[in-house]
């Protein structure tokens, strides 16, 4: 976790001017090489910051904190209009965690939070999500539905495919996937994972919390504490991304593919997903309720759950698991 000092720091070379050491000191109340030392800080973490005599030191790369009004600049004017809450915090427990406890304050809804950093980002399947400051996108969002159960295994697909559209348009190098829920994959390794949590009815409409976690800006040195499988934008590409930019484009393709999901169902989303299906064809292990089992991936019935040919005679379909390929 980032220290005060150092989101301090953070924040004032975030307008990517040259700032001085002794400026800098006075501000965090600190000498030159306590702020030297700070530098240094930031840098395992992965910012990039120029140093040179007289000037002082430079953030580069664009780096840029998240902020409600760089992120409404990218929103397109539609859905700037349709969000009732956007609210961005330095640090917080869980964005989804967030909403949670905020799901019947209906006057905000649709409601998007994000933060700089999660002391306590959570996975699918009870799993921790590493959340380090300034460096990937934690972004939830509160909607409120009028559908029925039934569609929720489309809603895991639709956000998948929501995701995979945001990063397709980056034009990132080739084997960028779809894994079953609604993972996405570059050369099978994790870019971005979805944690979809649902409340109650109300008013015969559903409380949808869809929680998105994107590496985006993180070095390889911080992936590897979280696993060698682990990979971010800054990693595949070796450009640092605009996550203001990145979080609009989110919101912005995310609320289409859910008015798409009720007008027309799943089939749109199913046909994408053949198409950039990362198991498919596969050999894998899933791990389903309390059963472990192996076979070969046929592919996402109609109604979004997982195929898997266990053995000439026995195909098995899920709705929720956790697939690994068979390597
Ligand atoms: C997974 O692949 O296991 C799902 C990861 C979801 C992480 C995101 S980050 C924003 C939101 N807040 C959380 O605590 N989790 C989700």
């Amino acid at each position: 976790m980032a220290n005060d000092t150092l989101k301090q720091l953070l924040q004032i070379l975030s307008d990517g001017e040259f700032h001085s050491g002794s400026d800098i000191g006075d501000k965090l109340q600190m000498t030159r090489a306590g702020v030297w030392k700070v530098v240094k800080q930031a840098e395992a973490l992965g910012f990039h910051i120029k140093g040179v005599n007289r000037l002082g030191y430079q953030l580069q790369d664009g780096v840029s904190l998240l902020s409600t009004k760089a992120i409404q600049k990218y929103l397109t004017p539609t859905i700037k209009k349709q969000i009732a809450c956007l609210e961005v915090f330095d640090s917080i427990d869980s964005t989804n965690n967030y909403l949670l406890q905020r799901i019947y304050e209906h006057s905000k809804i649709p409601r998007v939070v994000t933060a700089e950093q999660q002391a306590n980002g959570r996975g699918r399947r009870g799993r921790k999500w590493h959340s380090p400051y300034a460096q990937n996108i934690y972004l939830s969002m509160l909607w409120s539905f009028d559908f029925n159960p039934s569609q929720l295994q489309g809603l895991s697909l639709a956000i998948g495919v929501a995701t995979f559209k945001v990063l397709e348009k980056l034009s990132l190098p080739p084997h960028i996937y779809l894994k079953w829920p609604n993972d996405i994959y570059w050369k099978n390794k994790k870019l971005a994972g979805v944690l979809i949590e649902t409340l109650g009815e109300f008013n015969n409409s559903m409380q949808i919390i869809i929680g998105i976690g994107l590496n985006v800006n993180m070095p390889a040195t911080e992936s590897l504490k979280i696993s060698k499988k682990t990979t971010s934008l800054y990693q595949i590409t070796k450009i640092i991304h605009d996550r203001n930019q990145l979080i609009a484009a989110l919101i912005n393709e995310t609320l289409p593919c859910l008015k798409q999901l009720r007008e027309q169902g799943i089939k749109p989303f199913l046909n994408f997903w053949k198409k950039h299906d990362m198991l498919i064809g596969k050999n894998v292990k899933l791990r389903y309720a309390t059963k472990n089992v192996a076979g070969k991936v046929l592919g996402i019935d109609t109604h979004g759950n997982l195929k898997v040919q266990l053995n000439k005679h026995k195909t098995l379909s899920v709705c929720a698991g956790e697939v690994s390929l068979e390597i």
